[in-house]
């Protein structure tokens, strides 16, 4: 229940044609300030300001990120039942949310590009680069224990990138698809499988945000070291999940959050790591529990990065 004075609040924040876009872009993923300024065509100080009054109501959360800040739909509270019941009524079809729609689209797609050119340039290379600062020999035996012996039927691998994580877990399933955007990487992972002998592993061109549902339904999805490639990681796993198996589990790797704004700069990254909240809280918009988390640190001192390891779980498993 809320006071008068309260509701006021929210509702004179939500009453207004920017403010309502701005809802209703956020309902469909989290945004930085620099995406919704340019997919409003406003001015940076204006869209702040609509973001800040809208924050200041409850209706949505601000993440702060190295020099970027994020805002997303508040997850709990009056707010957020306010905002999921006003972007639920919205009609998506009226000439602005259709050019809004189209902008924001346009926009995953520019990053999504960004984001191919840089892994086409370093498909060749990515292995050694993927090493560096990060315990990657742990990660990898932890990701395997995480399977617990078992020998899955179906393993969905996205983002396979060089195809290691189809080589390292392959004990473990029966058959696995690899997916990718890059046709620089899947050429790699591809020589790197024939070079193993695993046969019942393959790889395909694919994107993550229109994933192809025929791939699954798989009984592990294994998402290491993608999700920082984009705005709306929650996003992203909402799609992965629509490829599970009932009772099927997802497993993540990705950094703790860090303050290495030159990962952004010259590496492709959009997120400076995933914190437990934020992963706790998109893994239950995706309808996933999180089972467990563990946390590898840097074996190097200098700028070492700390490794997550998310084990999530469909949460028809317990019903
Ligand atoms: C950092 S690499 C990780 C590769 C591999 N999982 C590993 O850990 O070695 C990220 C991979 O995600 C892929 N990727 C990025 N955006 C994607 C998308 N929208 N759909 C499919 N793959 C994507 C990139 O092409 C790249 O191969």
């Amino acid at each position: 229940m809320a006071g008068l004075d309260e509701l006021v609040v929210v509702l004179k924040a939500a009453g207004e044609d920017t403010r309502l876009r701005l809802l209703a872009l956020l309902a469909d993923g989290d945004h930085s300030v620099k995406d919704l300024t340019a997919i409003l065509d406003q001015s940076q100080p204006r869209v702040s300001r609509h973001l800040k009054l809208l924050a200041d109501a409850g209706l949505v959360q601000r993440h702060a990120e190295g020099a970027w800040a994020y805002y997303r739909l508040a997850p709990d509270g009056q707010g957020a039942d306010l905002g999921r019941w006003i972007t639920a009524r919205l009609d998506a079809e009226t000439p602005e949310r259709q050019r809004d729609r189209a902008r924001q689209a346009e926009m995953r797609a520019e990053q999504q590009s960004l984001a191919a050119d840089y892994f086409a340039k370093v498909a060749e290379s990515w292995d050694l680069l993927k090493t560096l600062h990060v315990p990657e020999a742990a990660v990898e035996a932890a990701v395997l224990a995480e399977l617990g012996g078992r020998k899955v039927d179906l393993l969905v691998d996205l983002g396979t990138g060089t195809g290691r994580m189809l080589e390292v877990l392959a004990p473990a399933y029966e058959r696995a698809v690899g997916v990718d955007s890059s046709r620089e990487m899947l050429a790699v992972a591809r020589a790197r499988l024939a070079a193993s002998g695993i046969s019942h592993a393959q790889v395909r061109l694919g994107d993550i945000g229109g994933l192809d549902p025929s791939i699954g339904p798989a009984d592990v999805i294994v998402i290491h070291q993608v999700l920082h490639y984009f705005d709306d990681p929650g996003r992203m796993l909402a799609q992965a999940r629509r490829l599970l198996k009932r009772g099927g589990e997802i497993l993540i790797v990705d950094f703790a959050p860090h303050d290495l704004e030159f990962l952004r700069t010259d590496h492709a990254h959009r997120r400076l790591g995933l914190s437990r909240q934020q992963m706790s809280d998109w893994a239950s918009l995706a309808g996933l529990d999180v089972l467990g988390m563990r946390e590898f640190p840097s074996d190097t001192k200098d700028r070492g990065l700390t490794v997550c390891l998310w084990h999530l779980g469909d949460r028809t498993r317990t019903e």
